[in-house]
């Protein structure tokens, strides 16, 4: 049995219509220079009328397998990060499934919103490590414009719809070095959609429209920056790595401000940080690996060097992967 797991492509998607900060201007009272200074978001994508996660993610897929060298019917095993499926069942990773044409392994989905696309990428590496699956297709994908509310100028300027996705294979070398997740539900109100299927929408007290993302946006910055902090420090300590070690940071794409700020907990110079929340602002589980794509595809980041990937998000959940490349 091989004992690792490597990422062997990588492949990501944007819905193609764009919505600039500009454009925000019209719908809410904001300013492209407000959203710019404190977000560093310029525009993001919003899949179209009809158009839904599972078509985002089969896009990213079938570049991530084409990057690989493989085809669908390699995969053995689908997990798939999403705070917004197309349906409330089948999961989203079926749906995948089925449009590859792949049929028996087993496929799933991963709900830990921001952080999804770690908490996936880590559930996937259990199973190639331990023989269970040889080939692995991992996607974080989101249509996040769907649970926004577009006259709620605190948070539809930071969202954004896209896929990424990675084949990760099993390896006699490393690959993933490790990977730490946490959760802590103990501040599910902070950022929340407050309706559901089992809850309902008629929710007294929901403090908005229960179909809508709410977020204590300042609360949840020093949570998030503290946090990642954290987790920095957890990841090095693990694999008895210093800063000078990692040759590149791969941040969730939320607020350029907090990518800032744990570049400077790794003492790392900002060009060595992977940064595309300017072109798509926040997707949720999807950021990670759009900008991991967005490095590779531009030939930044290159074989053998080590990445430190790191989200969070809602629940709260946050995490951390380190890998070599
Ligand atoms: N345009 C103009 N003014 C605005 C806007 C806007 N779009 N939004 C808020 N403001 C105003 C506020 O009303 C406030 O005005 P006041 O001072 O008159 O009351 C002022 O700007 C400052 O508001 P703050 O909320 O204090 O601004 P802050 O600097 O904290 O930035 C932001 C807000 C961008 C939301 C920031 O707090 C943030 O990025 N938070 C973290 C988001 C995040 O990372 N979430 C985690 C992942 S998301 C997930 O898991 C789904």
């Amino acid at each position: 049995m091989k004992g690792f797991a490597r990422i062997t492509g990588t492949g990501s998607y944007l819905p193609d219509k764009v919505l600039t900060n500009k454009d925000l201007e019209a719908m809410v009272e904001t300013t492209d220079q407000w959203i710019r200074e404190r977000t560093g978001i310029v525009k993001r994508h919003i899949a179209v009328d009809g158009q839904t996660t599972c078509d985002l993610a089969e896009q990213a897929a079938r570049r991530a397998i084409e990057a690989a060298g493989r085809t669908p019917q390699d995969i053995d095993l689908i997990v798939l990060a999403t705070t917004t499926p197309d349906k409330i069942f089948p999961s989203t990773a079926c749906l995948l499934q089925q449009r590859l044409d792949i049929h028996g392994c087993a496929a799933f989905d991963v709900q830990a919103v921001c952080t999804g696309f770690i908490y996936a990428l880590a559930v996937a590496e259990k199973f190639v490590k331990t023989g269970a699956a040889k080939c692995a297709l991992v996607i974080g994908a989101e249509t996040f414009s769907r649970v926004i509310d577009w006259t709620d100028r605190g948070t539809c300027v930071l969202f954004g719809d896209g896929a990424g996705a990675v084949v990760l294979e099993a390896s006699d070398s490393p690959g993933i070095l490790s990977t730490h997740l946490h959760a802590d539900g103990a501040y599910e109100t902070l950022l929340h959609t407050p309706g559901g299927v089992s809850r309902g929408y008629d929710i007294q007290d929901a403090g908005g429209d229960p179909r809508f993302t709410q977020m204590k946006g300042n609360e949840v910055f020093k949570m998030a920056v503290n946090t990642l902090g954290r987790i920095v420090d957890e990841t090095l300590q693990a694999n008895d790595m210093k800063k000078s070690d990692v040759d590149w940071l791969v941040p969730h794409q939320a607020n350029i401000r907090i990518i800032n700020a744990t570049a400077r907990k790794l003492s790392m110079s900002m060009d060595k940080v992977v940064v595309t929340v300017d072109q798509h602002g926040n997707t949720s589980a999807a950021s990670v690996p759009l900008a991991l794509d967005t490095a590779v595809r531009d030939g930044r980041i290159q074989p053998g060097e080590v990445l430190l990937l790191e989200a969070f998000g809602g629940g709260f959940t946050w995490g951390s992967v380190l890998l070599k490349f």
